[in-house]
């Protein structure tokens, strides 16, 4: 199964794939987590990415659809993938299933997460993860059980992402509204999108989305 999770900056797209990818053995392909490998690596992607993300603008859409292919040529054939941060714009959208025809994939579903623009940005100002395995927190809504100590992995250190500053967040949003909503129509005349309350409990998100997964009517 190949789905797409689709949603504004700080709507859960990350929160949602990671559980997906415990919870159903699926592989998270976020465009945004590779473009931050390739930052800390200084590969030449990287070095291209650093100054546009640091912005909240969007990286060449050449860059991200050929990242995609070379993670999806990485993995066997029948493991299911969930596309986060990707496609955000109709170019990648049409590259999209151009990369998924050559590999014989197929997109079974697009969820987006519905949320409320105003609310975001205490999300995502709030939030930090694991430097060691990456485990997502919150200042407000999801603390480490123990202060100080990954859940996940017993880590000690955590870290902030450099754009997840008010002024970065709202130009991100605006390249949402501007660029990534306006592929939902492509994906709706096929009948295969799906709406989530992305303001929710993040658990009842979860049971929502593995609903839609599993064929489970509303
Ligand atoms: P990317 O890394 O994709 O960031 P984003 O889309 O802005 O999304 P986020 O990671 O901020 O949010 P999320 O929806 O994953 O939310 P999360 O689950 O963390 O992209 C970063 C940059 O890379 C872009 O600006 C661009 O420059 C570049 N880029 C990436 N992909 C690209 C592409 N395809 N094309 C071009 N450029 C690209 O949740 C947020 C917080 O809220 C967390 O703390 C979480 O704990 C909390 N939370 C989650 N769900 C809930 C809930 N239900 N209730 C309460 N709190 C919740």
């Amino acid at each position: 199964m190949n789905i797409i999770l689709l949603g504004p900056p700080g709507a859960g797209k990350g929160t949602q794939a990671t559980r997906l990818v415990d919870s159903r053995g699926m592989v998270q392909l976020s465009t945004g987590d590779m473009l931050r490998a390739a930052v800390k690596a200084g590969t030449p992607v990287g070095l291209q990415a650093k100054a546009l993300m640091e912005s909240g603008s969007l990286v060449p859409d050449e860059v991200v659809s050929g990242i995609i292919g070379e993670a999806l040529d990485a993995l066997a054939a029948d493991t299911g993938v969930i596309f986060d941060g990707y496609p955000r714009t109709e170019a990648q959208a049409h590259s999209l299933d151009t990369i998924l025809a050559d590999r014989g994939r197929t997109l079974d579903h697009v969820i987006e997460l519905e949320v409320d623009e105003d609310a975001l940005v205490e999300r995502i100002t709030g939030r930090f993860t694991c430097a060691t395995c990456g485990e997502g927190y919150h200042d407000v809504f999801k603390q480490p059980k123990v202060e100080g100590t990954c859940d996940k992995c017993g880590g000690h250190e955590f870290k902030r992402r450099p754009d997840d500053n008010e002024e970065t967040v709202r130009t991100r949003m605006a390249e949402y509204r501007a660029k990534t909503a306006p592929i939902l129509p492509i994906y709706e005349a096929r009948g295969i999108v799906s709406r989530v309350d992305g303001m929710a409990d993040m658990n009842d998100v979860s049971g929502a989305i593995v609903a839609i997964l599993d064929g489970v009517p509303a």
